[in-house]
């Protein structure tokens, strides 16, 4: 769980030209399309007038849509068939009143950059914990490595930077598909990734097919020739795109003893939404569950994840964490993830956007924004410690909005161990 400090106010002022360099990449200039970006989801769900610097992720995502070729934004941007989930995931936090690490998402080098590379430095720096992506551009290992010595700098003495944080344990996570076990290439990639240092295995359990994205069936979507992936490759077919080995008839009671037997890392499962599958992940004694619908990313219409996560919460009842993402864009969505049964709240494409605006630096900007808000938002509801988060803190705003509870529900009683 992420302690943070204010941050000292001249961080956010800082100057904004290098938000606007051009990608400096000139192979990328053939995917660039010359429709003009669209405005971001959450400006056109709020209605919000952008700001001239960036002090939201809103700002960071209008500035990463202005740089991203065409394909990329599409990739980086878009849901599934209508998009419903996607929307929804966001509709539904603010339709509430009311800690973190970053998730994983795969082609990071896609926004230019270091890619992970700079999103590990990021994180590391804050002591912030990282999960990356099987399909990444830069290799699990190099991903390791940066964000250790990142964090061996910081610690060694320029604290200076970083003033107001209280720096803690990073902590590196590894996502992984369902592929196919019969190859020893899933296994390699386990073992690698062990050896590296990695502490999780997050098992994406949500995309046994891929999901229809309108967008990536009209124009196909293809790794640029100068980007390939870097760890998971084995797993694919071969280095582009390619879909994975994926098994989609695999079963838990196959699955997590096999992946025991493999591996000393903690196991979650990251995809869960109903919770009899919680309780399954109980059953099946994993270490953790990820409430997720994959950002809206393949079944269009699930439900938003701050809908599916009170039931979840009341089935786990503090015997696992429950880690959560979908939709967070500002620390008010961290608080609300966490008061409704999160222990850990996971950032996509916030990431994504900081990322494409200023490499690191924009990572680094995205993560104190959202750490600024969700402390302003914890004193602002008279609360001074995480653990007093609780569903009680929360208002309702629309009583009426079918997945949600009103206060007179007893379910609505907060469960979380104090
Ligand atoms: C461009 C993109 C790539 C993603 N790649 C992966 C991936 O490789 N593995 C995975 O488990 N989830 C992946 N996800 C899903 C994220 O881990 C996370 O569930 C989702 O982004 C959360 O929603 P948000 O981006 O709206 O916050 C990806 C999401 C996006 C936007």
């Amino acid at each position: 769980m992420v302690q943070l400090e204010f941050l000292a106010p001249e961080l956010l002022g800082m100057s904004c030209s290098i938000y606007h360099e051009t990608n400096n990449n000139a192979d990328w200039k053939q995917w660039n399309g010359s429709e003009e970006p669209s405005k971001p989801l959450y400006h056109q769900l709020l209605n919000v007038t952008l700001p001239t610097k960036p002090v939201s992720i809103a700002d960071l995502e209008q500035i990463a849509l202005d740089k991203l070729p065409k394909l990329v934004r599409q990739y980086y941007e878009g849901g599934a068939e209508d998009e419903i989930t996607l929307r929804e995931n966001i509709t539904s936090l603010q339709r509430l009143n009311v800690p973190f690490a970053v998730g994983p998402s795969a082609f990071h080098r896609l926004a230019g950059y270091d890619g992970e590379l700079d999103v590990a430095r990021a994180a590391a720096k804050r002591g912030i914990a990282m999960g990356l992506s099987s399909s990444s551009t830069s290799s699990l290992e190099d991903v390791i490595k940066v964000g250790k010595t990142a964090r061996e700098e910081i610690e060694e003495g320029s604290r200076q930077e970083n003033e107001g944080f209280k720096l803690q344990d990073s902590d590196w996570w590894q996502q992984l598909y369902v592929c196919d076990q019969r190859t020893s290439d899933t296994e390699d990639f386990i073992q690698r990734s062990e050896k590296a240092g990695y502490t999780a295995l997050l098992i994406t359990v949500d995309r046994p097919y891929l999901g229809r994205r309108l967008a990536s069936l009209r124009e196909k979507f293809e790794l640029p020739l100068h980007l390939r992936r870097a760890s998971g490759e084995k797993m694919a077919q071969g280095e582009q795109i390619a879909h994975y080995l994926l098994n989609p008839s695999m079963h838990w009671h196959e699955l997590i003893p096999w992946l025991r037997s493999k591996t000393k890392m903690k196991i979650l499962v990251k995809g869960i939404l109903h919770p009899e599958d919680a309780a399954l992940a109980l059953k099946h004694g994993l270490d953790g569950v990820v409430v997720s619908n994959h950002g809206g990313r393949q079944l269009d219409a699930a439900p938003a994840t701050i809908d599916a996560l009170p039931a979840i919460a009341d089935v786990i009842q503090g015997r696992i964490p429950i880690f959560f993402d979908g939709g967070i864009r500002k620390g008010l969505d961290v608080y609300r993830a966490l008061a409704l049964g999160a222990d850990v709240v996971l950032l996509g494409r916030a990431v994504l956007w900081g990322l494409a605006a200023a490499g690191e630096e924009g990572v680094g900007l995205a993560l104190d924004i959202i750490a600024e808000e969700f402390k302003l938002v914890m004193a602002l509801t008279g609360v001074t410690d995480i653990t007093q988060i609780r569903r009680s803190t929360l208002a309702l705003v629309d009583p009426a909005h079918v997945g949600l509870k009103t206060l007179s529900d007893p379910s609505w009683e907060d469960r979380r161990p104090i």
